[in-house]
């Protein structure tokens, strides 16, 4: 059978000729991009040197015009919830309990996270993210849902050495969509420091945009990976990761990668 992702996977976003095909086949796209990347380019070079202080300024502009697609692209409330509903089914179909401590890194406005809060005890749910725009915004989902009880833990950070954290305390630590705008030494620094805060058994949950073609990055916000970078990185730092093929069949463009102290049971 073919791989229905393999065109995806083939595809190298930053050639010029993708480009060229990609504006005639959406010709309405090439002013938001345009626009996009003027911007882009004056972020990048007022914040030189910094990508989290770049980032965290896309992150302040994507915010102030609309938090939904801040965090997803595309400015739906439906998308937003199939997208969080998605991030949840998974892992409470790979058994996220109530009594599990979850960490998650690059939060957002908590399109996963408040329902991660919903099902886990008071004070189970830590989020993390670079963007205090985008944290405001996930405070007002905690309002919105009810959730003030569950007293979730949401923390501004500057970098993912993960210092001011516990050591071997969260059994589950979930990363969607944020190794798809980080650089490979933001991940690098991630995965230095996430054993530390990962508690024995549990395990690191990430989605990536994946390339079978040159590694690349599109803008200073989109960058793709070749799987066997990230499993190698994640080695040199004494993790196992390993491909989640379940999460390939769902509809979704990026890959999962899941991070453990040793090769986890359920995988064999
Ligand atoms: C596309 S949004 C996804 C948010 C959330 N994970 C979700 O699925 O809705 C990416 C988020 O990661 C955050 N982020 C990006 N780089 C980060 C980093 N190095 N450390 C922590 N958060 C980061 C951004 O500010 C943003 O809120």
């Amino acid at each position: 059978m073919s791989n229905p992702h393999a065109s995806r996977l083939a595809t190298n976003r930053s050639r010029l000729g993708h480009k060229v095909r990609y504006a005639l086949r959406h010709p309405r796209r090439v002013v938001p991009y345009l626009r996009r990347a003027s911007r882009d380019t004056w972020l990048r070079l007022r914040h030189r040197g910094s990508h989290v202080a770049y980032y965290r300024a896309v992150m302040a502009s994507d915010t102030a015009r609309s938090p939904e697609a801040a965090v997803g692209g595309v400015p739906s409330r439906e998308r937003w919830l199939a997208i969080g509903q998605m991030q949840y089914d998974y892992l409470v179909g790979h058994g996220l309990k109530p009594q599990d401590r979850m960490l998650e890194i690059g939060c957002g406005n908590l399109r996963a996270g408040w329902r991660f809060i919903e099902h886990l005890e008071p004070g189970h749910y830590y989020g993390i993210d670079i963007s205090p725009d985008i944290l405001i915004e996930a405070k007002k989902t905690v309002v919105r849902y009810g959730l003030q009880e569950k007293l979730p833990h949401l923390t501004p950070v500057d970098d993912l050495t993960l210092d001011f954290l516990p050591d071997s305390w969260f059994t589950v630590i979930h990363a969607h969509s944020v190794f798809s705008h980080s650089p490979l030494e933001v991940i690098d620094e991630c995965l230095a420091h996430v054993g530390r805060v990962l508690a024995p058994g549990g395990f690191f949950d990430f989605t990536y945009d994946r390339t079978e073609t040159n590694e690349h990055q599109v803008l200073g916000e989109d960058f793709y990976y070749r799987t066997q970078t990230l499993v190698a990185l994640a080695e040199k730092h004494g993790l196992v990761a390993h491909v989640m093929d379940d999460w390939e069949r769902l509809p979704h463009g990026q890959s999962k990668l899941r991070v453990a102290h040793t090769r986890l049971n359920a995988l064999d």
